[in-house]
């Protein structure tokens, strides 16, 4: 048997074939683009999704005979999107994405509203999917009243694979229409955003068998089946699965596009006041709270475009021995910032520069400025009694150890980097393939990576990087006035 991981990310679609043991066997990968047409806008074309998902398909059909011993997919996507259907199930207008921050005025004035908070466990964040309906419902009132159902990216890929409307729980807790301690959409919710119950898809587990794979779909990838569609799962929940992170104690730092500091939750420990996500895990009976923070390696690309180096040139530079704080300082909020100042219009900064300035000082900043970004979700996660036993390190950015080395430091954490392969939300999303298909016990599929370096926070640095954080913490109000 193989099962696969559909990764549906926001710069391209990733697939990874594995074994009963979760071992790769192949991967392909199609890229496609989002749309901007005004600023703060982001929007994809799902069509363009199944494009790059049938593309990759053929292409592991054709590599790998072992595609034809699938049993199993999973579905992980880019979380909060709005992908409006007809009644017929075809997309109203482009999906609009989870950086989209149009919505901004829709989400405050959802977030004030009585009982949202409570019973969503999280504010409402402009990037959500709630406040997005009710900007539709205001701007396109003829797409608005035709929309039958509102769809997530991985439910509409669910869609797309099964025929069926369902999504999981995991996903769908970044709507704001979902009650997440009880896992169930809320009539509350649904009436504060104006929808109905008929407009949102079937819930399931992100583990437990959505539906089958369409005959259609069967015959065109040449398989004799069945093959089970899990539920599925937000991204960052798949890349908990990815690396065995269920359990109390567990977590991640993840270096992508957003920066996320994620923690595995045994019970439901809702912190809206501090800018916390509050999410369904994919596992029933299991939570996680996330810090996330918008621009990550988003900021090192800024810089890496703006000097006309890339981002390896510009860490390399720096040297391989972490160094004390630098002079000049850096706020990461180039798209404005989630955790934890829930600010869709603060903008970045530099202070600090002198005529000695030079690039490595500015990359120095960076690097740091995402760090603190990360300490700020450390300090409101940890303030919730989350603990962190074991975290490790993913995405693009742990490929500098001189970042990982800075923020074990910040944070105080020692940080795992697993041996090189697969451990993201393309292999959490096979794994729960493997769950829907197999039955088996989630525990015993979602283990963790073997790790090859542990890096360990510098002591020296320690109290250096604190007074440095502390003049950090105090810089957005000052920013925020000027802005
Ligand atoms: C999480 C979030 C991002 C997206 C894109 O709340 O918005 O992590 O899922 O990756």
């Amino acid at each position: 048997m193989t099962f696969l991981g559909v990764d549906l990310g926001t710069s391209g679609v990733r697939l990874l074939l594995v074994d009963e043991d979760s071992q790769p066997i192949g991967a392909a990968e199609r890229a496609y683009h989002a749309a901007h047409p005004h600023p703060g806008w982001s929007e994809q074309n799902p069509a363009d999704w199944i494009a790059a998902l049938e593309e990759a398909i053929a292409e592991l059909r054709d590599n790998y005979p072992q595609f034809s011993a699938l049993r199993g997919i999973g579905v992980a996507g880019h979380m909060h999107g709005a992908t409006l259907l007809n009644d017929a199930g075809r997309p109203l207008r482009p999906c609009i994405l989870w950086n989209d921050t149009r919505s901004h005025t829709e989400a405050a004035r959802l977030d004030a509203k009585d009982q949202v908070r409570a019973i969503s466990g999280n504010i409402v964040f402009p990037g959500f999917t709630a406040p997005k309906l009710e900007w539709v419902h205001e701007h396109e009132p003829e797409i608005y009243a035709k929309t039958a159902k509102v769809l997530l990216p991985a439910a509409y890929l669910n869609f797309y694979l099964t025929g069926d409307y369902v999504a999981d729980m995991s996903d769908s807790a970044g709507t704001s229409w979902l009650d997440v301690g009880r896992r169930t959409w809320s009539d509350t919710l649904l009436d504060a955003g104006n929808m109905r119950r008929d407009q949102m898809p079937r819930l399931v587990e992100g583990t437990e068998e959505a539906g089958r794979l369409r005959p259609a779909l069967l015959d065109a990838w040449g398989l004799t089946g069945p093959v089970s569609i899990a539920g599925g799962a937000g991204d960052n929940a798949a890349a908990a699965c990815g690396i065995g992170a269920q359990d109390e104690g567990q977590g991640f730092v993840s270096l992508g596009t957003s920066g996320v500091l994620l923690a595995s939750r045994a019970g439901y420990h809702p912190a809206p006041e501090t800018a916390l996500h509050t999410f369904c895990h994919t596992i029933p009976g299991r939570w996680y709270q996330m810090g996330v923070m918008l621009s990550a390696t988003d900021s090192l690309n800024w810089l890496a475009r703006i000097t006309g180096q890339n981002p390896i040139e510009l860490t390399t530079e720096l040297g391989q021995n972490l160094q004390k704080p630098g002079s000049v300082r850096y706020l990461p909020y180039l798209s404005g910032e989630r955790t934890p100042h829930n600010d869709a219009e603060i903008r970045g900064s530099f202070t600090g520069l002198s005529t000695e300035t030079g690039r490595s000082d500015l990359t120095r900043a960076v690097l740091e400025g995402v760090a603190f970004g990360l300490r700020d979700s450390f300090e409101a996660l940890v303030a919730t009694n989350a603990k962190f036993d074991q975290l490790i390190a993913i995405g693009g950015g742990s490929a500098s150890r001189y970042w990982i080395e800075l923020i074990a430091t910040i944070l105080g954490v020692p940080l795992s980097l697993p041996i090189s392969g697969e451990f993201g939300a393309a292999l959490g999303a096979a794994r729960l393939g493997m769950t829907a298909a197999t039955g088996a016990a989630p525990d015993s599929i979602m283990t963790i990576p073997e790790v090859r370096e542990t890096i360990e926070p510098d002591q020296a640095l320690r109290q250096a990087f604190d007074d440095a954080y502390d003049k950090f913490r105090v810089s957005y109000p000052a920013i925020r006035s000027c802005q």
